[in-house]
């Protein structure tokens, strides 16, 4: 990662915030954005403390498309190349299908996947350029195992994986220079579950005080560190955190059976 020019997406807090570190200490140069410019200079703060790197923030919504296009233009005035693009920025939401409203569903899908399909169509033709290119996609261990009042969430994520997948396909068969990595994180210890909203009547803290008491077990730094590894592997697909292989095997196992499992389990946590 040395000497290479790394962007990320959501760099203002947790999972994004510690693959900027990570990849600061790593001696890459850093393109970083966010929609919460403050928590982005907080992010730019601590890398500047524990490292020399180069840094380049900017408030980004990566909803936008057009933005983002910009954004990947200046990102290329700036550094003259890109070689590691991390779409990292996401939201959750809770809610049941029954429960949210179309607004709060698209919402989701557009953070969670169209912000994801953003980055990569923009940044790509970069990374192939680079000669030696990769992508990142964070999807979630929820594009695998759904959960009841979690549709929209796993519905984006899974879409991220189908996506992500393939694109590294094309990738090999097109003969690119460009690795594609899908990352799939268990419970993290970040803001995700506090920032997350909820569907009219539901009380999101309750849900985040669930999320962060009982199933955000790895810390954000640990992800990274992870998901960084996974890329100097040129892995097709990082798992993260123990709960993640457990429920991936879970249901590899059980692909249809998972599902009574994990009503128990939802009723037992109070989450339906
Ligand atoms: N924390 C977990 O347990 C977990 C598990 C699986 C997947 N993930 C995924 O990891 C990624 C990072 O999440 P996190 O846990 O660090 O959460 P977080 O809330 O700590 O960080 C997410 C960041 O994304 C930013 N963001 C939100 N909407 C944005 C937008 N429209 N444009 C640009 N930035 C935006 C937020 O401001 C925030 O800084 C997300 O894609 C999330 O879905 C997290």
């Amino acid at each position: 990662m040395d000497g290479k020019v790394v962007v990320i997406t959501g760099a203002g807090s947790g999972i994004g915030r510690e693959l900027a570190r990570e990849a600061a200490r790593r001696g890459a140069r850093l393109a970083l954005s966010d929609v919460d410019v403050d928590g982005l200079a907080e992010t730019v703060r601590l890398v500047g403390a524990e490292s020399s790197a180069e840094v380049h923030s900017d408030r980004l919504d990566v909803t936008e498309q057009a933005a983002v296009a910009e954004y990947a233009s200046r990102v290329i005035e700036q550094f003259g190349v890109v070689h590691l693009v991390v779409n990292n920025a996401g939201i959750a939401f809770t809610g049941s299908v029954a429960q949210s409203g179309y607004k709060d569903i698209a919402r989701v899908m557009d953070v969670d996947y169209w912000g994801v399909v953003h980055g990569t169509k923009e940044f790509l033709p970069h990374l192939i350029a680079s000669g030696d290119g990769h992508l990142v996609n964070i999807s979630s261990i929820f594009a695998i195992l759904s959960v009841p009042t979690q549709n929209a969430y796993n519905a984006a994520k899974a879409a991220v994986q189908q996506f992500t997948e393939s694109l590294r396909m094309e990738m090999l068969a097109g003969g690119h220079p460009v690795d594609v990595t899908c990352v799939h994180p268990g419970g993290i210890r970040t803001a995700v579950a506090r920032s997350a909203g909820a569907a009219e009547g539901l009380d999101s803290a309750t849900f985040a005080t669930i999320f962060d008491s009982k199933f955000a077990r790895t810390e954000a730094s640990t992800a990274a560190r992870v998901i960084l590894d996974g890329v100097e592997r040129r892995r097709a697909r990082v798992l993260v955190g123990p709960d993640a292989y457990v429920i991936d095997a879970m249901v590899r196992l059980f692909p249809s059976g998972y599902q009574k499992a994990t009503v128990a389990a939802s009723r037992r946590f109070g989450v339906v």
